[in-house]
């Protein structure tokens, strides 16, 4: 039996994670999480009795905590989740992502140098690191065009930026050191457990309470999007067939506007709770969840549009996503109108629907 180290695990992409590893393996999982605004144990609530799942309250910048629990759990694999992760927060509060991304990812690292250094000759060669990064460090796309692996690296935003230094050190890690890392980037996730300020869910929370849909610019900035599930079933790949050293893109081949997003999110909530029966709609004479789109300034810096090739892991490690983009929408909207308890839960203290992302903007 494996033991895997889930660093950020009790976030959106981690937490679906760890459900997936569960599932499909017969891995043991300690989930490390600082429980940021976005992390919370609600999250993992249905394999906390799993006796396989073990939690760790701590900050992965933290190189002490991180020596400590490397030293006591023994892992096999450390998959690197935690980090800031809002663009829009990163352009109010750039230092907290480079706190969590930047030197977050260095304490990991450092702290897994060491007690990698340390492991008898067989284990140190199967031992696998893997960062999870996105595809927003390849910067903007013209209307043309796919990132792939050897793209350069050119982010925009505060975050893409901090994911990206964090990437320089992994790589840095394996040439210099001969740490066996991996690196992923994904492009957009959407799917169960996402925190409400991100598109998607944001969208599917306020169209529930009949609030405005709000769009940035004119809604035309692209983007793929990958369904949380297919990207969970696309790092246990990389973590099984991966080689080390190597970097991964993760996409679902499903591009499309942000108004075509909101447009889609509109769509299946009207099939399943159309708006003549939603009470926060008929209070506000709102006739359709479409009514409720909201134009509203663009972000500064908003970058245009990101396309993956993801044809490596497909070729090399036979991953493929599954999910349509409208079945997986259908599936999150259903699953977020089930869960309308959690939504409240998670946001209460932390946020409340407002615009994010506006306060240093400077007009050009
Ligand atoms: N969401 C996406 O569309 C997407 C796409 C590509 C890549 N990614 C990457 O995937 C990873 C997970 O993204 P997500 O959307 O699940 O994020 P999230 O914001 O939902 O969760 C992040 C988790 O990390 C934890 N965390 C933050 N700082 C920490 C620290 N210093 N120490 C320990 N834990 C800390 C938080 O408490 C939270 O549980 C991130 O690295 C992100 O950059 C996300």
């Amino acid at each position: 039996m494996r033991t895997v180290i889930v660093t950020g695990g009790a976030g959106f992409i981690g937490s679906n994670f760890v459900h997936s590893a569960l599932k499909q393996t017969n891995w043991r999982l300690i989930v490390i999480d600082k429980l940021t605004y976005a992390g919370s144990l609600l999250n993992l609530h249905d394999v906390e009795h799993d006796p396989r799942y073990s939690f760790v309250h701590a900050d992965i910048g933290d190189q002490a905590a991180m020596a400590e629990a490397l030293e006591r759990w023994h892992p096999d694999i450390i998959v690197n989740f935690a980090a800031e992760t809002h663009v829009d927060r990163s352009i109010d509060g750039p230092h907290n992502f480079l706190a969590a991304n930047v030197m977050g990812t260095f304490g990991l690292l450092e702290a897994t140098r060491h007690y990698w250094s340390k492991l008898e000759p067989m284990r140190r060669k199967s031992f696998r690191y893997l960062q999870i990064s996105t595809d927003e460090v390849y910067g903007s796309l013209g209307d043309a065009g796919f990132f792939n692996e050897d793209s350069r690296y050119a982010p925009n935003s505060p975050y893409a930026a901090s994911k990206a230094s964090a990437d320089h050190f992994v790589r840095a890690y394996h040439e210099t050191f001969g740490l066996p890392t991996l690196i992923s980037h994904c492009s957009n996730n959407y799917g169960f457990y996402q925190f409400p300020e991100k598109l998607i869910p944001l969208a599917i929370s306020n169209a529930i309470a009949g609030k405005p849909l709000p769009i940035y610019g004119d809604g035309l900035n692209v983007r793929d999007w990958v369904f949380v599930g297919d990207h969970c079933d696309a790092i246990l790949t990389i973590l099984e067939r991966g080689r080390a050293g190597d970097q991964y893109i993760v996409g679902g081949r499903s591009e499309r506007t942000n108004l075509e997003v909101v447009n889609g999110v509109c769509a299946a909530l009207e099939e399943l709770l159309p708006a003549d029966s939603n009470v926060a709609l008929a209070a506000n004479r709102y006739e359709s969840y479409r009514d409720l789109i909201k134009m509203v300034p663009d972000r500064p810096g908003h970058d245009r549009r990101y396309a993956v090739d993801c044809s490596r892991i497909e070729r090399d490690l036979g991953w493929t996503s599954r999910i349509s983009f409208e079945m997986g929408l259908g599936m999150t909207v259903s699953w977020y109108l089930l869960n309308r308890r959690w939504c409240q839960a998670i946001q209460q203290g932390h946020y409340n629907g407002e615009r994010l992302g506006l306060q240093s903007a400077v007009p050009r």
